[in-house]
This record gives C-alpha cells, structure tokens and sequence, in this order.
C-alpha cells in the first residue's frame, strides 16, 4: 500500500512573501523524515517561488485547476504544460468550490456566483486527461451538498460524479488517481463528517473506480477524505481503512497544525508497518 498522501490546499491565500514564509517553517519540521506524502498547493502566482524554495525537500507540489488545452486563445486559463514547467506534480480539479450547484435552489445566490464557477462533471473529465496526458497526477473531488445528503441522495450523488469524471479514461490511468471525498457542508464549517461514514464514501469511491479498472489497476489508486480536517480528528479519520490521506483546506495554512496532520499520518503507517 502507498503511504498516505497528505495535500494542503491553500485556495486563494498567500502572497509570494508569505507563501515562501509558510514553506520555510514547514521545511523547519522536517516532514521528509515522517512515513507519508507531503503535497502542498499554493495559488498559481506563488507555484514557480514555492517550487524553487522546495528544492531538497521531498514535499510536492500541486496547483488547484487546470484547463484542457494546451495554448490558445482561453483568456484566465492555465495550461497543462504551464504547470509542469514550474515541477507541479499534482493538480486538484472539480473542486466544490470550483463546480457549479446553479441547478440547486441556494438562499443566497450572490454567495453561490461568488463560490462556484460553473465547473461540471463534462470539464472535470477533459482536466482530468488532459492532466493525465502531461503527467500530473489528478486530485478529483467528489461530494454531495447538504440537501442532497439530507433527501439520503449522498451515493447517487457520489456514484455518478465518479462515473461521469473516468468517463473513457483508460484503466491503467484510472489506477493512477487520488480522488478526495469533500463533502460540501463539511467544507470550511469546523463540521467534519464522522470517521465511519466518511470511511463507508470513500469505500463507495474505491469500488466504483475498481468496477471501471479492475482490481490490479486499483491497488494504486487513492481516496482522501476532505473537509474540516483538523489536528485534533485526523487520527480518526486517518485510522480509517478506506480512507488514504487528507486534503486539508484551512488547517494547511498553518505549519503546525499541517504537520501535526502529517504526523498523525505518519504515527498510522508505522503501526500498520509494525502488522499491527
Ligand atoms: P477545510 O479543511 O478548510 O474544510 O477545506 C477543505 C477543502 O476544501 C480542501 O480542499
């Protein structure tokens, strides 16, 4: 089994100076000695100076989107080759934050425009090959909202979001994936989802990829659990067999809450390694 992957998504904070500042104290913490992956996703304009400042280190670096073509005239967008040129190694894509609801009744539907920017299952699946195409690893996010889980849609929900991103991706390349299950009223409320029933999603994610890539291809794929990840639930959520690491949005901001995450992840392997 791969070791745990833990990503820090920064969303839309940091500066150049203050994301170089939050690289240096997570370089102080010496993570490249703890049992899991490392993966921190700063906001475009910081990748090429955070990239730089990780040389040495075996932390990776990730962007949060990307588009599908390689050049042309797609004014705001940022290309594969863009990204693999500054050593991004992963990308998140179809994030919730990113996906359109416009077809779910909001109350504030100011808010929605302002949160949600029309992504869809149909352009997650073009980001997710033409990521794989230029070798960058997908984060695809998963998750249904708070009305769907409440109306018990929760696996509908999730089933046909899996379905439709892997629509024709090759088996081998659906064995290369992270996908990381966000349940979007877990997002950035301090509600995380209970360690069994996030357990039981990503579960639910794992079989429907192995269903579309058979069980040899799977054994590389992995499914985190994102929203609310905190130091004091990480061990948990972490302890929990179907789940294989974090996507950890408001805690990552912080080098020593992100690596005392990290250190739950790595407290987790040693005792698995130790057959317990
Ligand atoms: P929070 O950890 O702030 O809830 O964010 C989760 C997330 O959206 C990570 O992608």
């Amino acid at each position: 089994m791969p070791d745990q992957l833990i990503a820090g998504n920064w969303k839309m904070h940091g500066t150049v100076a203050w994301s170089l500042a939050l690289v240096e104290e997570l370089k102080h913490r010496n993570l490249d000695a703890l049992n899991a992956e490392v993966c921190i996703c700063p906001p475009f304009t910081a990748l090429y100076a955070v990239h730089q400042a990780l040389r040495g280190t075996e932390i990776k670096l990730g962007a949060q989107d990307v588009f599908w073509k390689d050049q042309g005239a797609y004014t705001s967008q940022i290309a594969p080759p863009m990204l693999t040129e500054l050593g991004v190694s992963y990308v998140i894509i179809g994030h919730s934050e990113t996906r359109g609801r416009f077809g779910v009744p909001e109350p504030d539907f100011t808010d929605e425009i302002l949160r949600h920017f029309g992504e869809n299952d149909a352009t997650v699946n073009l980001k997710v090959k033409a990521a794989l195409l230029h070798g960058l690893t997908p984060i695809i996010c998963v998750g249904e909202t708070l009305a769907e889980r409440q109306a018990g849609q929760t696996d509908a929900v999730i089933t046909a979001q899996v379905k439709r991103d892997l629509q024709g991706l090759d088996p081998a390349e659906i064995g290369c994936l992270v996908f990381a299950y966000e349940p979007v009223w877990a997002i950035g409320t301090g509600e995380v989802c209970d360690a069994p029933e996030a357990n039981r999603v990503c579960a639910l994610i794992r079989r429907i990829a192995t269903e579309l890539c058979g069980e040899e291809n799977a054994q590389g794929l992995r499914v985190l659990y994102g929203g609310s990840v905190k130091p004091d639930n990480a061990h948990d959520l972490l302890a929990q067999p179907h789940i294989d690491g974090a996507l950890v949005g408001g805690a990552s901001l912080s080098a020593a809450s992100f690596a005392e995450i990290v250190s739950h992840a790595h407290k987790i392997a040693n005792h698995r390694n130790n057959g317990a």
